[in-house]
């Protein structure tokens, strides 16, 4: 079984694509095919694992718009097990391309069918923005991660994306869950940090994973070198961070097994 994770947050800079990159490298040093999705035209999270524009190149634009064969867009990284299929600028377009196409908010979803069963993961790294392409990730998910950075305005737009969240399984049908809430870019040494994080457990509840991403220099240092935290510095508090995350998403695989067995 494919489990397939959008990681979202329309509030811009708040950790969704470093949180993508470094959870699928860290999910796939569990010896699990993952594929990671960049669905930003940014192309952050393709640039992160290394993947340069090359001439010829398809990407996620071209899968969506022209019906391009998924496998001959989908790329191997230096990291094993895992594979990306990349974005550039061009998915931009895609927003206004897809608008009178029937069943715009479901392509993804549709051409990721073929997929199910070759990766144990897929992770999908929205952008900042409650547009067609994160409406088309969350359709395509079973789950949502979201991202949220310990600092002042934290749950800013967070009800706006409740909201979608709640117009995909009400006016669409699709059973969207949510995987949790992650605090990013926390700072123990301050009052302020500490404070947001306790508010938002106490909002959230237990949707609030326990797994808490630190400020590390390093996680903002290795989408320079084009790798994931796991090989630019794996002794590094932001590795250590990401390889708990995993492992907190590994648990809730095993949880609903067991919960679906009995
Ligand atoms: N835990 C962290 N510690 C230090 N820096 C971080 C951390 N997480 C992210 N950053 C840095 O913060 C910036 C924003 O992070 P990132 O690109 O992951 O956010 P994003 O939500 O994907 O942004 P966008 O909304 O533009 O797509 C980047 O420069 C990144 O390297
Ligand atoms: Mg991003």
């Amino acid at each position: 079984m494919t489990r397939i994770l959008a990681v979202t947050n329309q509030k811009g800079g708040v950790g969704k694509t470093t949180t993508a990159v470094n959870l699928a490298a860290a999910l796939a040093a569990n010896d699990v095919n993952v594929l990671l999705i960049d669905c930003d035209s940014q192309g952050n999270a393709t640039s992160g694992v290394g993947i340069q524009k090359t001439e010829g190149m398809h990407t996620l634009y071209d899968v969506l718009i022209d019906g391009k064969d998924l496998t001959n867009a989908i790329q191997h990284t230096e990291m094993e097990g895992l594979d990306i299929l990349p974005a550039d600028k061009n998915l931009i377009g895609v927003n206004l391309e897809l608008t009178n196409a029937a069943d715009r908010e479901s392509v993804l979803r549709q051409r990721l069918h073929g997929l199910r069963g070759k990766y144990h993961f897929i992770i999908i790294d929205c952008p900042p923005a409650l547009d067609l392409l994160t409406l088309n990730a969350l359709m395509a998910a079973d789950a949502v991660l979201v991202p949220i950075q310990c600092e002042f305005f934290a749950l800013e737009g967070i009800s706006s994306l409740m909201d979608t969240i709640d117009r995909v399984r009400e006016s669409f049908g699709h059973p969207l869950q949510i995987e949790g809430i992650l605090l990013t870019m926390y700072d123990e040494r301050t009052n302020l940090a500490r404070q947001v994080a306790a508010d938002l457990r106490e909002f959230f509840q237990n949707e609030v994973l326990r797994t808490v991403i630190p400020r590390n220099i390093r996680l903002a240092e290795a989408p320079s070198h084009g790798k994931p935290i796991l090989l630019y510095d794996p002794g590094s508090k932001g590795s250590e961070a990401y390889i708990q995350l995993a492992k907190e998403i590994l648990t809730h695989e095993q949880t609903r097994s067991a919960q679906s067995a009995r």
